[in-house]
């Protein structure tokens, strides 16, 4: 009972027991471009739509054995995007409010005309739209820049929806280079107040005799210097975000002044009499463990817990599996764009030392050393040859599992050398050889063919 016309068509059932009522409304959709087809009971619909996938139903209220209603409450059931056209005689309008409230987004009064019929599917059509260009812009928006498929990052993403959808603080922990700040972005461009300023602050680099100025403003004439009135970022952040960043090395006295605004939402601009109020909202980073620094008086405990509302930790990349070479592969595409030159191959042994290597540096580190590759390396493929000491050494380590001594020698020095990020003479140092020995050791594995 199908007629179908193209691919992008939208997808109209109609459910009615009369054949003719079926017949007449079909022609008319397909003449206007939908792809109609018709089901004649209930039944036959419930197992149409099992097996097809429909952007519209229209269906008749009345109809023998099950009703409309029957089948509105199974498509909300089972199918909650499709839109619902309920068809009803004059007399009813009381079942079409009960249809309505049962999950039909709209009704026709029979007998209804073309133009009737035409505008109630056209009515479907942009709600369809609306909630799908919403869905994909959503999807697009959800990472935001970030690579990552593994679990570890699926749990972020989450943190990172819960977040936007709120405008509760939020600290993010996580070591150096994993992407703390590019999370805080992610949740703010999520967010509602996406269309207000991201204020990035930095509170190691303010010192002291600045702190209240920057962060609250100044009037003129506050101090020496205040030629004219200032905004502090509390201010330049209104309706926005302000991203704390490196929260752990606040100093105590800028520590109870953030304790003061998150309490009162209230800044008092340097010099001013006024009190202004503020809808800012915050979000801190920190890779330190700030438990450990309030077990030191080094911060203050209200204030953590007034900044953990919501927490998000960001993994280091060595615990993302497969990311490594997601990221791999973006960060070579991304420069090699930039620098206008082919994308280059990595040779299985090199894609071997990167997910070997410890990466303390985390993607920031990656990212750094794919950029350096793209830029420095001439060949089309990259070779260990072309990588930093410390991790040619992974190429050629025991991941196989290997217990031969020369090989956990291997391995540990190359553990040595990741930590020492490649320094040869640090790492002499920490194994207790001198940086000749090392050097042999490394020109042996060299020359055994380990790796290249
Ligand atoms: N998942 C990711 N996908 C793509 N790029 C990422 C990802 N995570 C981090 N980056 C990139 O890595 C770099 C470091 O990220 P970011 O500055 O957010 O890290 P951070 O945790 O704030 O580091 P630090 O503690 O050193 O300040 C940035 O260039 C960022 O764009
Ligand atoms: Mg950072």
């Amino acid at each position: 009972m199908a007629e179908s016309k193209s691919d992008d068509a939208y997808k109209v059932l109609i459910v009615d027991d009369s054949l003719q009522t079926l017949e007449v409304i079909q022609r008319n959709l397909n003449a206007n471009g939908y792809d109609a087809y018709t089901c004649r009971s209930v039944r036959d619909a419930v197992r149409f739509l099992s097996e097809s996938t429909i952007d519209i139903v229209i269906t008749d209220f009345k109809m023998p054995r099950q009703s409309g209603l029957d089948l509105i409450r199974h498509i909300r059931n089972n199918f909650k995007d499709i839109e619902i056209i309920m068809i009803t005689g004059y007399p009813d309008i009381e079942d079409a409010v009960q249809a309505i409230k049962d999950g039909a987004d709209d009704y026709l009064v029979k007998p209804f005309t073309d133009a009737e019929l035409f505008d109630a599917v056209q009515r479907m059509v942009e709600k369809l739209n609306n909630r799908r260009t919403v869905e994909s812009k959503d999807k697009l928006a959800k990472t935001y820049g970030l690579i990552g498929k593994s679990k570890k990052m699926q749990h972020v993403f989450h943190r990172i929806e819960k977040a936007a959808s709120t405008n509760a603080t939020v600290l993010i922990s996580g070591e150096s280079g994993t992407g703390k700040e590019i999370v805080a972005r992610a949740i703010h461009y999520n967010s509602e107040r996406r269309r207000a300023p991201f204020v990035p602050v930095n509170c190691t680099a303010i010192p002291d005799t600045l702190l209240e100025s920057e962060l609250f403003g100044h009037v003129k004439g506050a101090f020496t210097g205040a030629k004219e009135n200032r905004k502090g970022f509390f201010q330049i952040a209104d309706g926005g975000t302000i991203f704390l960043d490196e929260i752990g090395d606040a100093s105590l006295s800028m520590q109870s002044k953030l304790l003061r605004v998150l309490q009162n939402k209230e800044i008092r601009p340097v010099g001013s009499p006024q009190i202004l109020h503020v809808n800012t909202r915050v979000i801190a980073a920190t890779h330190k463990n700030l438990l450990d620094l309030i077990k030191k008086d080094l911060f203050r405990e209200d204030l953590y817990y007034r900044l953990n509302v919501i927490d998000v930790n960001v993994p280091n990349l060595s615990e993302r599996g497969d990311d490594i070479l997601c990221l791999l592969n973006y960060f070579a595409k991304k420069f090699s764009n930039e620098m206008n030159c082919r994308m280059p191959v990595f040779s299985d042994n090199v894609l071997k030392a990167i997910k070997n290597h410890a990466w303390p540096g985390n993607v920031r580190e990656l990212e750094n050393l794919i950029q350096r590759l793209v830029v420095i390396v001439d060949s089309d493929v990259i070779q260990t040859a072309d990588l930093p000491d410390a991790m040619r050494f992974s190429a050629s380590s025991t991941a196989d599992g290997s217990l031969k001594l020369e090989n956990v020698i291997l391995s540990h020095i190359q553990q040595v050398l990741t930590k020492t990020k490649g320094n040869k003479t640090k790492a002499a140092n920490l194994l207790g050889i001198d940086r000749k020995t090392l050097n042999s050791r490394l020109k042996k594995t060299e020359d055994s063919g380990n790796y290249g």
